[in-house]
């Protein structure tokens, strides 16, 4: 049986299909292309390529797989954009969502790890944020995910679908050979822009805010490593193929 990972060809999608595969699972990827790159995809794993959105596409992609379950990566997150054009967001993500949930019922799957994000939080009242803190977002991108969140737990109480929903902060990080790594079109974050600028390829950075509560009044971000979390993501579906039931991790 193979787990399907969809966005396995974008920046976290390719380091988990990478790990899943050198942990001996049979993988299958679905990517748009939209933003990823047919490249960062482990040459043994399978790959088609179309938009989740699309419930034909998808029904061919279930019907060659025998799906076990799936990990969700297949989205747009650059939060400005989202800012400029919410439906845009609510149509690929959440959109997404529903269609992805109806065809996983169709053929009886009913295991999903989620890439959600730590945006369905919006501005926390205290730090570090717990799994349930309040899911107040700030903008259409948190909103367009926690939606995706919210369609999961009423999906498990109808159909039984299991999930798990893993709400990161920022992503860093590439695989220790550089054979894959960050790679976005425009690259909106921070460490990726920090090194342009260090190989000469980017002219400036520039640091936005100067009055946060810290010595320098700058910010201060977390990073999780993308190979941690990709484990995190496999972590995730161990925990489901045990049998257990839907949860979240901050
Ligand atoms: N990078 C971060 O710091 C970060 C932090 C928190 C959460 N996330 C979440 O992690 C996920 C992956 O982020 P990333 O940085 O790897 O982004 P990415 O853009 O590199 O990867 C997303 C992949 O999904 C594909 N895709 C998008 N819409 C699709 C669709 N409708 N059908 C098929 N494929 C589609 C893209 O082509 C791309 O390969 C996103 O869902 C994002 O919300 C990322």
């Amino acid at each position: 049986m193979s787990i399907l990972v969809l966005g396995g060809a974008g920046y976290i999608g390719s380091h988990t299909v990478d790990q899943l595969v050198n942990q001996g699972f049979d993988v299958a990827v679905v990517d748009s292309l939209i933003t990823g790159h047919r490249a960062a995809v482990n040459t043994q794993a399978r790959f088609y390529e179309g938009d989740i959105r699309d419930k034909d596409f998808m029904r061919t992609v279930f019907d060659q797989e025998e799906v076990e379950g799936v990990i969700h990566f297949a989205a747009f997150s650059i939060v400005p954009e989202s800012m400029k054009s919410p439906l845009k967001y609510f149509d690929n993500n959440t959109y997404g969502m529903t269609a992805l949930l109806e065809v996983m019922t169709e053929f009886d799957v009913k295991k999903i790890v989620f890439s959600s994000t730590a945006a369905t939080y919006g501005e926390p009242k205290s730090i570090p944020i717990k799994e349930n803190d309040p899911q107040i977002p700030t903008n259409p991108y948190g909103e367009s995910k926690l939606m995706m969140e919210t369609m999961m737990r009423w999906a498990d109480k109808a159909y039984g679908i299991k999930f798990v929903a893993l709400r990161y902060f920022n992503v860093a990080g590439a695989k220790a050979d550089g054979s894959i790594g960050e790679d976005h079109h425009p690259e909106t974050h921070l460490l990726p822009i920090v090194l342009q600028v260090a190989a000469g390829d980017r002219a400036e950075l520039s640091i936005f805010g100067d009055d946060y509560e810290t010595p320098d009044g700058t910010n201060v971000r977390d990073y999780v490593h993308v190979l941690d979390l990709a484990d995190a993501h496999i972590l995730a579906f161990k925990y489901l193929a045990a049998g257990n039931g839907s949860n979240a991790s901050t």
